[in-house]
Formats: C-alpha cells, sequence, structure tokens
C-alpha cells in the first residue's frame, strides 16, 4: 500500500469565503489573466543535485519524481499584470497601517518588512493565486501536483526590500511551505544587491540547516540568481533550499518581491508547514485568524487521508498498513493540536549570519530602518 499512497494526491482547498474582521476585499479591479498574465516558461531548472536541466522536460526527466530545485527566471505577469499586483499590496498597506492586528506591513527579525493578508484584501491577489494556467505550469516544474497553500494569509505575501539599509532583504532560511513562486514588482533596472542566494545542498532541511546554524554558510557553494525584471519569477522548493535575498545597495525603489507559497496535493508527504513561522515569533499573522487557517490545512491534509481508505484502499491491505494509515494522521492531529495551543513548538529558525549586514560598496554605518 505504500506504492499507492505515495501516488495519492487530493484536490487542495479554497480560501474559507469568511472575511477577517476589519478588512474589506477590494474588487474594484478583477483578476483578468488575457490582460495580467504573460505566461512564459523558463528555459531550464535546476535539479536537487545542481545539474541543469532543459524545460520542458525530455519525456525521460519529466516522469521523474521530485528532485526540484529551482527554475531560472520566466516571465509571468505582464506589464499591466505588475501594476496590479503592486496596487493590491500596496494599497493594503496604505489603508491597514496602524499599529496592530489589522496591520499588513510589519517586519521581523529575519525580513525587514514584509505584507500579508493581501490574499483578504485583494480579489484580484487572491484570483491571480489561483488561476489555473499558473498553477499547472508550477506544478509541470515540480513534477507533482501542487496548490497554493492552505493558509491564506500567506496568499501575496510581499518582501519590501528598502534602499541601502544594509540588511539583507531576507537572511539566510528554509522555507515553512513545499515550494515558493517570487515575482519581482517592481523597479529592478540598475539596482545593486537585492540577489537570491542559493546554497547548492541537495537538501537542506533536519540536521545539515542545524551543523550551519553552528558553523556558518559554506561560501563556495553559494550560487547568487538575478532576477531579470517586472513580472518575473523563481519557482524554488524553498522547503529544501537554504535561500537568502542580499541587502539592496542601489535601487531606484524598494525592492518588492511578491512570494505565493505552494503545496504539494500528495496528502501523505510529510508536511513542512511550521505553525512556529505565522505565530507573533515569525510573520506575527492575527491570531484570531492563522490558527483557524492552520486547523484547515490540517484538515485538509487529514481529510485526503482518509479519502484515500474511504475509496481507494484495495482489499488485501494488511492490518499493520491500515493501522499505519489510521496512526499517523491521529498523530498529525495530536501534534497540531498541542501546536496551536502552544504546548509544542516547531521553531523553523533562521541563521543570523551578521556578516551578511553590511554595505560592501562604502562601509558606512547602516542607517535605520
Ligand atoms: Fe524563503
Amino acid at each position: 500500500m505504500e506504492k499507492e499512497t505515495a501516488e495519492f494526491t487530493y484536490p487542495g482547498p479554497y480560501p474559507s469565503e469568511q472575511q477577517p474582521s476589519g478588512w474589506k476585499r477590494d474588487d474594484s479591479v478583477l483578476f483578468d489573466p488575457t490582460i495580467h498574465l504573460q505566461l512564459e516558461m523558463p528555459t531550464h531548472v535546476k535539479d536537487l543535485n545542481f545539474a541543469d536541466v532543459p524545460f520542458p522536460y525530455s519525456p525521460e526527466e519529466a516522469v521523474k519524481k521530485g528532485g526540484f530545485a529551482y527554475s531560472m527566471p520566466f516571465r509571468c505577469l505582464s506589464e499591466e499584470g505588475v501594476r496590479q499586483a503592486r496596487a493590491a499590496v500596496d494599497n493594503a498597506r496604505a489603508k491597514y497601517c496602524a499599529p496592530g492586528e489589522h496591520q499588513i506591513g510589519k517586519g521581523n527579525a529575519r525580513a525587514t518588512h514584509f505584507a500579508r493578508g493581501v490574499g483578504y484584501t485583494s480579489q484580484w491577489m487572491r484570483d491571480f493565486t489561483y488561476d489555473r494556467s499558473v498553477t499547472n505550469l508550477l506544478s509541470d516544474i515540480a513534477r507533482e501536483k501542487l496548490w497554493p497553500h492552505t493558509m491564506t494569509m500567506s496568499v501575496g505575501h510581499t518582501n519590501v526590500g528598502q534602499v541601502a539599509t544594509g540588511k539583507p532583504v531576507d537572511k539566510w532560511h528554509i522555507d515553512s511551505t513545499d515550494y515558493v513562486f517570487i515575482v519581482i514588482i517592481s523597479d529592478i533596472e540598475d539596482m545593486e544587491g537585492g540577489l537570491l542566494k542559493v546554497l547548492q545542498q541537495p537538501d537542506s532541511s533536519g540536521t545539515f540547516f542545524l551543523e550551519i546554524q553552528a558553523r556558518g554558510v559554506p561560501e563556495e557553494l553559494i550560487e547568487a540568481v538575478r532576477y531579470t525584471g517586472p513580472g518575473f519569477g523563481i519557482f524554488m522548493q524553498g522547503s529544501k533550499i537554504l535561500h537568502a535575498v542580499t541587502p539592496v545597495l542601489k535601487a531606484r525603489e524598494p525592492r518588492y518581491s511578491l512570494v505565493n507559497s505552494y503545496m504539494t496535493t500528495s496528502v501523505f508527504q510529510p508536511d513542512p508547514t511550521k505553525y512556529h513561522t505565522f505565530t507573533d515569533k515569525g510573520f506575527d499573522d492575527r491570531m484570531d485568524v492563522m490558527p483557524l487557517e492552520f486547523a484547515r490545512h490540517k484538515a485538509w491534509r487529514i481529510k485526503g487521508q482518509m479519502q484515500f481508505l474511504l475509496s481507494h484502499a484495495r482489499f488485501g491491505a494488511t492490518p499493520k498498513e491500515l493501522a499505519q494509515v489510521l496512526i499517523r494522521a491521529g498523530s498529525e492531529l495530536q501534534r497540531s493540536a498541542a501546536l496551536i495551543l502552544g504546548e509544542e513548538v516547531d521553531n523553523a529558525a533562521f541563521v543570523d549570519d551578521k556578516s551578511a549586514e553590511r554595505d560592501v560598496s562604502s562601509g558606512k554605518p547602516r542607517s535605520r530602518l
């Protein structure tokens, strides 16, 4: 039964139709793929051995399971699409700027400034995120069926890298969702810095990550990826690949990267979603919204696992195999309950590399945010 569960996928859910209090969903501009998308394909991707693989995949490559690391930049949004994405983020940041639970633009110790919750304040952003042509292309690249991550606070997550602060836009970390699609939505012509750095290491999760937290990031394994321009994105299996964004040294405007999160629909795969990331120790998401989002996410996964037993498991499955599915589902639920009650912590750590905080061009004291 192991093979059947490994291959089983369950359709991902849509966001709740409930609206968090205090936030209004702007639907004055509706997403139109014919106007807002300009979906192209990456010329090639890197696999987890960091070999270049041409895309679209050859028939032999297409059937390989997993093994995808990150793509070269490829176009996703048209010029008008970039304008609308940017408007969705900036309108939300301007409208909900008062400190407190309704605030959209925030900062933390890992990333200097980011906006979260735009999927609740902009119908455009929500519809762009759930557009099938985008999710299908990303699934083809990943070689598995993907869907936007259940936790809607992450829809339209945008990092805003202020210019010349000397601080990394985002410190070395692995993501707590399977995949991310990072689309640039600002003018990066002549920008210095703001590079995506990727560690060429097949799987940075687990013990390797603990080691480099202690020893630092090995310079010789770092590759810097340069974004092509606004509307272009890089797709990455961020839960496996250690990555960071270098300080923006010079640019015409702050660097905006729209980071949408995707999850596998293989509900028996381990779930990298870390509750801690979304709490006040991380993204500081609304506590009247985020715990329910996490519970919905787990409800979907376990519903999928139970659906396998209801409709797909075959006569002849052994009691041990069946019990294993039930036990795993039970412990995933138990652990989820302990996490939202604060009885357990699944800390998604980042590497606080002070040497990354420097203004290499001048050596001037760092300006404050
Ligand atoms: Fe990331």
